[in-house]
């Protein structure tokens, strides 16, 4: 994988929006796959930005979530089907038909989920996968030990998970329990995986995901197995890399027309 450091969170996202700009050029109607949470929201201010002022065009763009919580109701705010709406498709300027995600009030969640898996496939795949990543080394929401072969599919969250996401609800009592999430081989299909991990609470997580064996306990590890993958850290979640200098050295001198 490449591991690209970069100043601060605000330099990752402009880094990321340029290669989804690159990626639109090239195909105008690509398929994104986004994550929620706080760390991609650089990504889609940047994204937006250069789509407000002409300087790229998404408006044949399709987007696909990553993951959603089970039970909330339809319309819930911290759904993931909201706040993809508000974060990404609303600011892009783009119909909610340019949109898919998992049904996480679906009375068969199991139907909803390969159904989901399905209708990636059917899109022709995910072209640019973003991630985030857990400060347990998830990503999406494939906690600790997920089978790295996992198609998407019903997980219960972690307690550690529901704290760190309680931000976002008026109490963790509120989290749900479950998630329906892309599996880590549904994530591997895409064909270019784009990690981003700011701050120094991330910092282990990245160390083991880059340089720790692969091992379904660091879901993120798998990445290892993906032949374009690019890992974009700012220096506090770089912070524990013992390979740091080499990683700047190797992006350092990066002929630019490989792009990310
Ligand atoms: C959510 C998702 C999660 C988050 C992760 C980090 O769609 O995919 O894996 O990326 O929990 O969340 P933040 O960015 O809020 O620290």
């Amino acid at each position: 994988m490449e591991v690209v450091i970069v100043p601060d969170a605000r330099a990752g996202g402009e880094l990321i929006a340029d290669a989804i700009a690159v990626l639109l050029r090239q195909k105008p109607d690509a398929l994104l796959g986004v994550a929620t949470g706080s760390t991609p929201l650089p990504i889609y201010q940047a994204l937006a930005a250069r789509v407000s002022d002409g300087a790229v065009d998404a408006s044949r763009a399709r987007i696909c979530q990553l993951d959603e919580y089970v039970g909330l109701p339809p319309g819930h705010p911290e759904s993931y089907r909201s706040v993809v709406l508000r974060e990404v498709v609303e600011p892009l300027g783009l119909p909610a038909s340019s949109f898919m995600g998992p049904d996480g009030s679906a009375e068969d969640v199991q139907a909803a989920c390969e159904a989901y898996d399905a209708a990636l496939g059917a899109a022709g795949g995910v072209d640019l996968q973003l991630l985030g990543i857990g400060t347990d080394g998830h990503i999406g929401f494939n906690e600790p030990c997920s089978s790295l072969a996992s198609r998407t599919r019903i997980k219960t969250l972690t307690e550690q998970t529901r704290r760190d996401n309680a931000r976002f609800f008026d109490s963790v009592d509120e989290v749900p329990h479950h998630v329906i999430t892309q599996g880590i081989g549904t994530i591997l299909d895409a064909r270019h995986l784009v990690l981003l991990a700011t701050g120094e609470g991330k910092a282990q997580a990245v160390a083991d995901t880059v340089e720790g064996p692969v091992a379904s306990v660091v879901p993120a590890s798998a990445l290892q197995l993906h032949p374009h993958a690019t890992v974009v850290v700012d220096e506090a979640a770089a912070s524990k890399l013992r390979l740091a200098p080499y990683f700047r050295n190797t992006y350092a001198t990066k002929p630019e027309w490989q792009g990310l």
